[in-house]
């Protein structure tokens, strides 16, 4: 059978113009700058503050400015496909709404939830109606409200997220360049070392559920940090091996930017330089399912035909992956 390939024909972005810096946060819970900056990497975050705008609004907006750069009109999408934990509604799914906001009316669209690893899960989802030849257009976006679900008075969470989305466009490739191979794993972890307790089934919405601040996300940082790190180290140098990839034929590894020695980790795994690898973190924080799409948006202008491209995340699940990719623009 033959396979279509599927790649980025254009980025879009979408950032809140207010900043919430380490030294705003110094004045919120016990922390400081220096040890914001020397554990995380992160200076400053964006936050999403209009209390009438959420997740659906930036995806919508990433989404438009993907379209207008590659001349697509909105009608022409044939599949919407939106990573996030932070959906406007719990339904109807935040894709649904992002249709509704750009005049995608001929996409069917919906939701992938997989935390931070959402925007690799998704790109492989969306990737693979292209290859079948049962969709020639298809959005995915990578985006999330955190500060939505971010406790400001824990220090250990509140330091880390931001808000953002990005976008890309997929269309059918004719050059060799395009998504080559992924890999994705998931590890479910029934003691929920990375979650928010309450708002879903196991925990409706309750009183007992606001005062306990339970609709918060909830981490283990250490055993977080511990299985990122190895995870995102060990499936990139995985599928670098499976492409007979060396270090030296990668032109940019696209981490999840959830903290920079995470990161370093990875590249050093891989044998990669550090001005092979794109880093954000310092400006945006954790955007969840936002970071990779807006790393390739903030770098697209440095991307040449043919790079081969890396993207790996890690995040709540456990779920993880990587992604190999020739740039196609
Ligand atoms: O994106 C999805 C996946 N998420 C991640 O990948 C996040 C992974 N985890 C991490 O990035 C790190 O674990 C954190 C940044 C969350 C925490 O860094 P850490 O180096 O693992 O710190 P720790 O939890 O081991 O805490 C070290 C110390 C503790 O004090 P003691 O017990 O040594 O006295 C904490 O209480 O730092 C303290 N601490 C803080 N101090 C100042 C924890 N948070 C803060 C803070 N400011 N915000």
């Amino acid at each position: 059978m033959e396979v279509n390939r599927a790649k980025i024909t254009a980025v879009g972005h979408f950032l809140p113009d207010d900043k919430l810096t380490n030294f705003d946060l110094e004045k919120m819970v016990d922390t400081n700058d220096e040890w914001i900056r020397t554990r995380t990497g992160i200076k400053e975050r964006r936050i999403l503050k209009d209390p009438d705008k959420a997740t659906s609004y930036m995806a919508a907006e990433a989404a438009k400015e993907a379209l207008e750069s590659a001349g697509v009109s909105p009608d022409e999408v044939d599949v919407i496909v939106m990573a996030t934990v932070t959906p406007d509604y719990m339904f109807p799914a935040t894709a649904c709404l992002v249709q509704d906001k750009i005049g995608a009316k001929n996409a069917f669209a919906f939701d992938v939830s997989a935390a931070c690893s959402g925007f690799i899960y998704a790109l492989t989802t969306g990737a693979t109606f292209i290859e079948a030849g049962r969709a020639k257009k298809v959005l995915v976006i990578g985006g999330d409200k955190m500060s939505s679900i971010i406790d400001y008075s824990d220090r250990t969470t509140c330091i880390i997220f931001g808000d953002g989305a990005g976008a890309v466009l997929l269309e059918a490739s004719d050059d060799g360049t395009g998504i080559i191979d992924s890999i994705h794993y998931t590890e479910g972890d029934t003691n929920l070392a990375l979650h928010q307790p309450a708002g879903g089934s196991m925990k409706p919405a309750s009183h007992d559920t606001v005062d306990a601040r339970e609709h918060s996300i909830r981490q283990d940082g250490r055993a977080v940090f511990k299985k990122a790190t190895t995870g995102m180290a060990d499936v990139s140098a995985e599928i670098m091996e499976k492409n007979d990839l060396d270090a030296d034929d990668v032109a940019w590894l696209v981490p999840h930017q959830a903290n920079l020695r995470i990161i370093d980790a990875t590249a050093n795994r891989m044998g990669l330089s550090s001005d092979k690898v794109m880093i954000n973190i310092d400006r945006y924080g954790n955007t969840t399912a936002g970071t990779i799409p807006l790393c390739l948006y903030d770098w697209k202008d440095q991307l040449k035909k043919g790079d081969n491209i890396i993207l790996t995340a890690f995040g709540g699940g456990f779920t993880w992956g990587a992604v190999y990719l020739k740039w196609g623009i």
